[in-house]
């Protein structure tokens, strides 16, 4: 298995017996979890990557490159577990304000990873069938980045067992900006087009039917994470309770989580309390979200 680094005294086929092992024992509870109703969408914001560096006095921001193998091993346990979405906050536009060296190690992680992925040709995310989206505004992002961003995308695009969404150069404001400014143009172009066919006559579009007006639909619509539905769960790490700009348009009736572990720390127990969360509060959720509008 690629994702053990530690490879001092524990042989390889060692290594596989247990990762073997540590597998049927997850089946096993996951299949007690399928009982209960069952989240669709997971979405992690994943804290704690350079404290985790901090704490164990690794070198440069290899936290960062920790916290990179848990998020592939949370892939894993979610497609096992047979999660349909998972999102993932990589890096926020804020993040940009960072250090410009640790802004150059986490984009320069995510350009090797993303090289890795596509030099492979058994590589993880066909083998689980994940098919990865990046979602945010890409154009803040260096041209070698965005463009091995869309290829792993164009790479996935047929697997069909998992969506993974990368949140990249992404905030929730930044989203529902972009989303309301793209519709608007969208019906300024609509509007203009009538009025162009409807020239000398009495206008087709009427205004009191609302023909103007922007539509909840059409601005859901042109949402980054339009591709995905909303999520069940929101996960967040390192003990904080903030969404801090994710997914606030999407987040009305997800179940909050927070865990005091650090996110490279996170484990598939984690995740099997978050689903037993999930399941005890679903009922509730379910009752709210009737409600809305
Ligand atoms: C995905 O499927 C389409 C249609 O079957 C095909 O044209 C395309 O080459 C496939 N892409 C990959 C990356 O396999």
């Amino acid at each position: 298995m690629t994702l053990h680094t530690e490879k001092g005294g524990i042989s390889r086929s060692a290594r596989r017996f247990l990762w073997k092992l540590s597998y049927l024992q997850r089946k096993c509870i996951f299949s007690v979890l399928s009982v209960g109703r069952f989240p669709t969408h997971i979405a992690f914001i994943m804290d704690g990557n350079r404290r985790y560096g901090k704490q164990r006095n690794l070198k440069g921001g290899a936290g960062h490159k920790a916290g990179y193998l848990a998020l592939m091993l949370m892939v894993i346990y979610c497609c096992e577990l047979g999660i349909k979405y998972i999102t993932a906050y990589a890096f926020s536009i804020d993040n940009f304000k960072r250090g410009p060296e640790e802004v150059q190690y986490i984009m320069d992680l995510m350009l090797e990873k993303i090289e890795l992925e596509l030099s492979k040709e058994d590589s993880l995310f066909s083998r689980y069938g994940v098919r990865v989206h990046f979602s945010g505004n890409m154009e803040l992002l260096s041209d070698p980045i965005k463009d091995a961003a869309k290829r792993l995308m164009v790479a996935t695009a047929n697997n069909s067992n998992i969506l993974l969404t990368v949140c990249l150069a992404y905030t929730s404001m930044n989203e529902i900006l972009h989303a309301i400014q793209e519709t608007y143009q969208e019906k300024l172009a609509q509007i203009q087009l009538q009025e162009s066919i409807s020239e000398g006559r009495i206008s087709m579009c009427n205004p009191e039917q609302g023909d103007h007006v922007l539509k909840l639909a059409e601005i859901e619509k042109h949402m980054y994470m339009a591709i995905a539905p909303d999520p069940d769960i929101i996960i967040r790490t390192s003990g904080e309770n903030r969404l801090s700009n994710f997914l606030l348009w999407q987040s009305a009736n997800s179940c909050l989580i927070s865990f005091s572990q650090l996110w490279p720390g996170i484990s598939c127990w984690h995740l099997v309390w978050a689903v037993l969360n999930f399941q005890r509060n679903h009922y509730y959720l379910e009752k709210k979200k009737k409600k809305q509008i």
